[in-house]
């Protein structure tokens, strides 16, 4: 581009949360490296991943933190999240306990983050049709009430995770 040389035009960082086990980090590998992992370990502490996008004819890069579901797992909360300008909160649709919790991650983004963060409720695993345990109904009722975008992605066979983070991506720009 014509820009080359001057380093990228925008940095935003962006944040992964939800349950244990709803697939933020295959999300996130599959978005930066097309990858998918089907025995992947739980997350401990925090990792990231940068990604670059284009958006009129500017290069707009994320860097998206993933980090534990799990409690004990989890770094320092204040510092995961400060300076996210994008949020994507993530249940599996065949496990209602995670879609329960989401209210839960969304205090904690509330607590911790800027009010004008861009936010995308996340239905990952729709690929597991057979065994759905919240509806897309549901996931759409919650986003609206919320305020939160809203889609259902797949990163076993990439549904929807490309625009799934470009969505966010491009609401912050
Ligand atoms: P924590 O790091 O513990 O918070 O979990 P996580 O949310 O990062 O989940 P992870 O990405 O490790 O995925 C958990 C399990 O779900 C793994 O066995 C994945 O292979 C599987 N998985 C992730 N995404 C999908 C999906 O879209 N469909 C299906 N069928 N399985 C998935
Ligand atoms: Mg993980």
């Amino acid at each position: 581009s014509d820009d080359e040389g001057t380093g990228e035009d925008y940095l935003f960082k962006i944040v992964i949360i939800g349950d244990s086990a709803v697939g933020k980090s295959n999300l996130l590998s599959r978005y930066a490296r097309n990858e998918f992992n089907p025995h992947s370990k739980a997350t401990i502490g925090v990792e990231f991943q940068t990604q670059t996008m284009e958006i009129n004819g500017k290069e707009v890069k994320a860097q998206i933190w993933d980090t534990a579901g799990q409690e004990r797992f989890r770094a320092v909360t204040s510092a995961y999240y400060r300076g996210a300008a994008g949020a994507l909160i993530v249940y599996d649709i065949s496990r209602r306990t995670t879609f329960d919790s989401v209210g839960r991650w969304l205090d904690e983004l509330k607590t911790h983050s800027d009010a004008t963060v861009a936010r995308i409720l996340v239905g990952n695993k729709c690929d597991l049709e057979t065994i759905r345990d919240v509806s897309v109904e549901e996931g759409k009722s919650l986003a609206e009430a919320e305020g939160l975008f809203f889609m259902e992605t797949s990163a076993l066979d990439s549904t929807n995770v490309n625009k799934a983070f470009e969505l966010v991506i491009r609401e912050i720009y």
